[in-house]
Formats: structure tokens, C-alpha cells, sequence
């Protein structure tokens, strides 16, 4: 067989396992996997000495998104750019509708800040804002290629918050559309009377950004877990919990899981490695987030859920916003506008902390950064794992070399990192997309414009059941539960 290009001696993880070898590919996809490929007239791309590892998805995502005042700082240019260098090769962002408009236009709007500025592929998960107006448009947006949904239990001065008729109603609608609702989990009102009780001139100049933890005490989250597994355990409906940040859910998901829920969580790689113990800096206010970082015991139960399985998928929340939109808060916690950029640092950050910590192994952290997300989100076989057929993402990684974190040598619009100085391995030194170099020795090379909407049929356990060899869906849910979670 003829190459365009082969991938050239690099440890290659592929879902069946590593090994050291070739990937030659043939237009946008990967058309064989060796140990000597013929790279007779073809492209060599010297691995030797490196992980070859499938393209990040990164299915968390907010670009341009008009928020807290202000818009994200991030948009389809800059955000793609920063996923690439990061070894990001598809990311998922959510399309809302503001008022008066449908799902349908949400996702124009949402098509509309991608074209001419993405570098790498794109969709969108579809977010439910106000039930009565939106529950008739659910199934033309699974025809139109959405099978993912989003629903806010917070947020009401945004205009996003659902209730739980909105929760219950559309997991029935996930069920018969066999389509997905992604859920952010927080107690509304309990959260609306503890921010109440602490919004004084004199406890916000003793504490400052703190309040921002002191006013989300863990059982903010889980309750809210607790609520929505409920609603899935009544209607059978797919959910799945976006950004957990807490032990306390993770044990919940994990019990329901056991009990054949069909729920999935996600967690974001903030929630791994920092802590709330970064509101006491002087600048602790720059990373407000939402849910905002919890205790150290909170990661490391988030680090076992992913090695035992609970936890399925790592990725960002990316919502970047610069130091002057994070200075509107003037001292006053509830005005920070909230979200962290996170693209460029996902795979960097979970192979330095994860796989050199220790804590997962490379082909665990290709599960939960690639394999599972595509799965999950209705993109694989097309993406998501180095296998014959599949397009030709990839990324190229030094095991050891690192980088340290500089903001000013960044695609990212943000003028500050949570983890500036680190120093972290994993950058990628190349990226493909479909078969194209769009980073090489660590520059992005590719151009904007390039990248391309995936349209997607069904998302959940079913599609990834149906989409994967058994051994392949084995590493969605922990082993002793997976028969009861798959076939929920
Ligand atoms: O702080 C965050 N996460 N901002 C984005 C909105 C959300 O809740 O995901
Ligand atoms: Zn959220
Ligand atoms: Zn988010």
C-alpha cells in the first residue's frame, strides 16, 4: 500500500494496546498500522523516541460565549490554536439560545463564531434553556446531527436555569431519541440563601474571593448529582454529569452506576490538580470557576473515580476570561466573571500529573482524554482512537521533555495561567488532524478555517456499546459494574 504519510517508529497506543511502530495514512485517515511500513514516495514523520497517542477530544468547552457580563475571551481562532498545541484535535462547545431564540438558532449562532476560525473539528452540544418554548425542537436537532443536550440547574440571572420538570422530561426525550443530557449539577436555591446570608461589605473584606468556596460547601453539588441521578434512574433517560468536582458525587455516581443508571460523569482537569487553597493568594479571584475547586481529599477520590472507572471522560470547562474581565469583581466574589482557560494545558497537565504521577497509565489517560469522549459523545469510530479507518488525529508527545508554563508564549487569549510556571510534559510537539500537520516542533502551523462541523447520529452508553468491540467499551465503567451500566 501507498502512504501519504507515515508516522515513523513512536510507541503507539491504540485501544488494543502500545506498540512501537508505524501509522501510515492515506488522505484524512489512518489506513494501516505496522512495524516497517513501505514509505516508498511517502511523508515520513520521525516518531522515534516519542508516545503517538490518538487526538485529544476535548467534549467541555465555552468559545466567545457572552457570560457574567462579558463575553469569554477565547474565540474559535484563538481557542483551536491553543486545543491544538495542547494535542486537541476535537472539542465540543455548547450552542445556547438567549431570548427568544430556538435550539435551531443557537446552533446557527454557535456555526456562525466557528466558520473561517476553527483549526480543528467541531460540534456542539444543544442547551435547553426554557423547557416550555424548547421541548418540540429536541427531536429536529437529533435529525440535524445534536444528539447531545445541556441542562443548567443554576443560572437563573442568565436566563439558562431548568427545573426539575424541564430535568425529568427531557431525560424521557433522551430515552426515546436514544440521545444524551449533559447536566451541571448545583442546588439552586440552597446555593441562592448561602451567597444571600454571606453578601455583606464586612464578610467580603475579611474574605474576599474565599467566599466564592465558603458559599458552595460540597453538598451544593452532590444534592443537585443526587437529584438528577434520580430523574435518570425514574425515566431511563442518558445523563451525564458535566464538571463534578466533588467526592461526594463521585460516590454517588458510583453507587448508581452498580445499580444499572445509565449516568456517566466527567470531571475537569482543574478539579485534579488545584485546590481551593488558591482563593487565600492575593490573586485568588482569577480562578473562579463554576463549581469552583474544591479540597485536596475532593481530587484524589476524582483521581481513583477515573482509575476504577467511575469517572469517565477529563476535560476543560475552558471559559477564559483576562485578568481585566476578572478585575470587574471589585471585591465583590458574585461578580467575578467565572471560568479558566484550560485547552493548551489538558493533555500537558494529565500526562505530567497523571501518567508521570503515577496515577493513571498512558493508555488509561488515552481512555479518558480520546477514547471514552468519542465514544460518549457519538464520534467514534470516526474519532477518538489510532485504528485503521479512523481520521488520521494525532498526537505526538516527548515522555519526558517539559515546558514551562509562560502566558506570553500561549495561543491562548488569556494574559495569565492558573498554572504559570509549571513546568509541564505533554505538549504536543505534532498534531494531526485528518491527516494534516496543524502543529510541528511545537508551533501551530495549520490554518484557521480548516476545521469542519461533525455532525453525529445517537451519544451514551448504547451508541458506545454499539459503536466498540466489548473490550473496547470495557474501559467506559468499572469492570464490576459495566454488564448492569452498559446494558441500563
Ligand atoms: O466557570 C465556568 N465553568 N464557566 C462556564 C459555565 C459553566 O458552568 O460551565
Ligand atoms: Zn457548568
Ligand atoms: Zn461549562
Amino acid at each position: 500500500m501507498r502512504f501519504d504519510r507515515i508516522i515513523q517508529g513512536g510507541n503507539v497506543v491504540t485501544p488494543g494496546g502500545s506498540f512501537v511502530g508505524d501509522v501510515g495514512i492515506v488522505g484524512e485517515k489512518i489506513a494501516a498500522l505496522g512495524t516497517s511500513l513501505d514509505a516508498t514516495g511517502a511523508e515520513v514523520v520521525d516518531a522515534r523516541g516519542h508516545h503517538v497517542i490518538p487526538g485529544v477530544l476535548d467534549v467541555h468547552v465555552h468559545l466567545e460565549l457572552p457570560f457574567c457580563g462579558t463575553t469569554s475571551a477565547d474565540d474559535y481562532r484563538t481557542g483551536t490554536r491553543a486545543g491544538a498545541r495542547g494535542g486537541v484535535t476535537t472539542l465540543i462547545d455548547f450552542a445556547i439560545p438567549y431570548a427568544g431564540e430556538s435550539l435551531s438558532d443557537a446552533v446557527d449562532n454557535w456555526m456562525k463564531k466557528a466558520e473561517g476560525k476553527a483549526l480543528i473539528d467541531y460540534t456542539f452540544h444543544v442547551c435547553i434553556t426554557r423547557w416550555q418554548e424548547h421541548k418540540d425542537q429536541i427531536a429536529a436537532m437529533v435529525e440535524r446531527g445534536f444528539p447531545t443536550f445541556k441542562e443548567f440547574m443554576i443560572y437563573e440571572s442568565e436566563g439558562w436555569q431548568s427545573d426539575d420538570r424541564a430535568l425529568f422530561s427531557t431525560l424521557e426525550k433522551m430515552k426515546e431519541y436514544g440521545a444524551m443530557l449533559l447536566v451541571h449539577a448545583e442546588s439552586a436555591r440552597v446555593l441562592d440563601e448561602l451567597i444571600a446570608r454571606h453578601h455583606t461589605p464586612e464578610l467580603m473584606k475579611e474574605y474576599g474571593a474565599r467566599l466564592h468556596a465558603i458559599t458552595r460547601p460540597n453538598f451544593i453539588e452532590a444534592e443537585a448529582i443526587e437529584r438528577a441521578v434520580r430523574w435518570c434512574e425514574a425515566t431511563g433517560g442518558q445523563l451525564y454529569i458535566v464538571h463534578m468536582s466533588t467526592a461526594e458525587g463521585t460516590d454517588i455516581v458510583r453507587a448508581a452506576q452498580a445499580r444499572g443508571v445509565p449516568v456517566l460523569a466527567e470531571t475537569c482537569v482543574q478539579y485534579l490538580v488545584l485546590d481551593d487553597s488558591v482563593f487565600g493568594r492575593e490573586d485568588g479571584h482569577l480562578f473562579a470557576c463554576c463549581p469552583q475547586l474544591k479540597t485536596p481529599a475532593d481530587s484524589e477520590r476524582l483521581w481513583q473515580g477515573l482509575k476504577s472507572g467511575e469517572v469517565s471522560v477529563i476535560s476543560t470547562d475552558t471559559c477564559t476570561f483576562t485578568r481585566e474581565q476578572k478585575a470587574m469583581w471589585e471585591g465583590d466574589w458574585t461578580k467575578i466573571p467565572m471560568g479558566m482557560p484550560g485547552l493548551e494545558t489538558l493533555l500537558p497537565l494529565t500526562y505530567t500529573e497523571g501518567v508521570l504521577g503515577g496515577r493513571l497509565t498512558l493508555d488509561e489517560m488515552c481512555a479518558k482524554l480520546s477514547t471514552n469522549p468519542a465514544r460518549i459523545m457519538g464520534l467514534h469510530p470516526r474519532k477518538g482512537a489510532i485504528q485503521v479507518g479512523a481520521d488520521a488525529d494525532i498526537a505526538i508527545i516527548h515522555p519526558t521533555r517539559t515546558i514551562t508554563v509562560r502566558p506570553d508564549d500561549m495561543e491562548t487569549n488569556a494574559d495569565w495561567s492558573p498554572f504559570e510556571g509549571w513546568e509541564l510534559a505533554g505538549f504536543a510537539r505534532t498534531t494531526l488532524s485528518r491527516g494534516e500537520i496543524i502543529v510541528d516542533d511545537y508551533k501551530v502551523v495549520g490554518q484557521a478555517g480548516r476545521g469542519r462541523w461533525l455532525p453525529r447520529a445517537s451519544a451514551g452508553l448504547a451508541a458506545a456499546s454499539a459503536a466498540s468491540a466489548p473490550t473496547a467499551t470495557a474501559a467506559l465503567v468499572p469492570s464490576t459494574e459495566r454488564a448492569a451500566a452498559v446494558t441500563a
